[in-house]
C-alpha cells in the first residue's frame, strides 16, 4: 500500500507547473488561491496511479507516454461539469418563440439541413433540452434534416451523457408533459427515450486545441458556462471560432456572464445572451 503524499509534497513551483500545464492544454485558468482544490484533484490521480508523490506524477506527465495517457484524465479531474435540463429558461423561451420559428422557415421548410452544436455539453442536459424541443415540434421527415452534435473534453462526462439516465433532481425544469412523454422511469431515475436521445451525437473535442472546421455552417451554437473558466486568450480564440463556425444569420447562445462585444464582431445581441450572426 502506497503512503499518502504529504501536503508539503506539492511545492509552490509544482503547483504552478500543473496550473500552467492545465491552462496550456485546456484554456482553463486556475487561480493561485485554488491550492487545496488542486491538491485534492492531483492526489486522486496519484492514488489512482499508485504513485508516491506529486513530483513523480509531474515526471510522468513530462514523458511522451505519460502525457498521452494521463493528460485527459487530469483535465477530467479539473473541469466543473455542472448542468441541468432547460438551464436558464429565458434562453429556451427565446429558442421556442424566435430562433426555432426562424430556423424552421429558413432551413427546415426549404428542405435544408439544420446544424446544431452544444460546446461544453458536460453530461448532456443542454443538447438533450434542445433535442426535446425539436423532437416535439418537428415531423418525422423534418427531424431527418436536424443534426445535433454535442462536444466536451471529458470522455467520462460524454459516456454519462450517452447513457441518457438522470436523477429526478436533474429534471426539475423539464415540463411535466415532456417528462411523461419522453422519459421512462428506470432504477429510481429517468431515462430519455431513444427516439429523442439518438438525435444527439456526442464527441470528444477540445475547444482550444482542435480544428473547428468540422463545425462550419452551424445554424445554432450553444457555448454556455464553459469559457468562464478560461484565460482571456483562450476565451477570445473560442469566441472567434464560435462566430466563424456559424452560417450567416445563425444563432449563438452564451452563458449569462460570457459577454462578448458582439456588434463589432458581426454578432448582434438579441437579448438574454443570444446573438445572431449578421453582416458586419
Ligand atoms: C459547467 S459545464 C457547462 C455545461 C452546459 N453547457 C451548461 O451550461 O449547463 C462546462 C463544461 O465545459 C467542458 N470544458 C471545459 N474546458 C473545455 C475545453 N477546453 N474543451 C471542451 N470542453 C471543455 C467541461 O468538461 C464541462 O463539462
Amino acid at each position: 500500500m502506497k503512503s499518502t503524499p504529504e501536503l508539503v509534497d506539492l511545492e509552490k513551483s509544482d503547483f504552478d507547473w500543473f496550473r500552467e500545464l492545465i491552462e496550456r492544454e485546456s484554456g482553463i485558468h486556475i487561480r493561485e488561491n485554488k491550492y487545496m482544490f488542486m491538491y485534492n484533484r492531483l492526489l486522486r490521480r496519484i492514488r489512482n496511479l499508485g504513485m508516491d508523490n506529486f513530483s513523480q506524477y509531474k515526471d510522468y506527465l513530462r514523458t511522451g507516454e505519460g502525457f498521452e495517457k494521463e493528460l485527459g484524465k487530469l483535465l477530467e479531474e479539473i473541469v466543473i461539469p455542472e448542468s441541468s435540463f432547460f438551464r436558464y429558461q429565458p434562453q429556451f423561451e427565446m429558442l421556442v418563440s424566435m430562433i426555432l420559428p426562424d430556423l424552421m422557415k429558413r432551413r427546415i421548410m426549404q428542405g435544408k439541413p439544420l446544424n446544431v452544436v452544444s460546446f461544453g455539453c458536460a453530461t448532456g442536459e443542454e443538447p438533450y433540452s434542445i433535442a426535446l424541443l425539436l423532437y416535439d415540434r418537428l415531423s418525422v421527415s423534418q427531424r431527418q434534416l436536424v443534426r445535433i452534435r454535442a462536444v466536451d473534453l471529458s470522455e467520462t462526462l460524454l459516456s454519462k451523457a450517452r447513457e441518457g439516465l438522470y436523477e429526478e433532481s436533474d429534471l426539475a425544469n423539464v415540463p411535466p408533459i415532456f417528462l411523461s412523454q419522453y422519459f421512462i422511469r428506470e432504477n429510481g431515475g429517468y431515462r430519455l427515450i431513444s427516439r429523442v436521445s439518438q438525435m444527439v451525437h456526442f464527441y470528444k473535442f477540445n475547444l482550444v486545441h482542435e480544428n473547428w472546421t468540422r463545425f462550419n455552417f452551424s445554424d445554432l451554437a450553444f457555448c454556455r458556462n464553459t469559457t468562464i473558466y478560461f484565460n482571456k486568450e483562450a476565451r477570445h480564440q473560442v469566441n472567434y471560432n464560435l462566430k466563424n463556425c456559424l452560417r450567416e444569420n445563425g444563432y449563438l447562445v452564451l452563458g449569462h456572464t460570457e459577454i462578448i462585444n458582439g456588434d463589432q464582431n458581426g454578432l448582434k445581441h438579441m437579448g438574454n445572451m443570444v446573438y445572431r450572426k449578421v453582416n458586419p
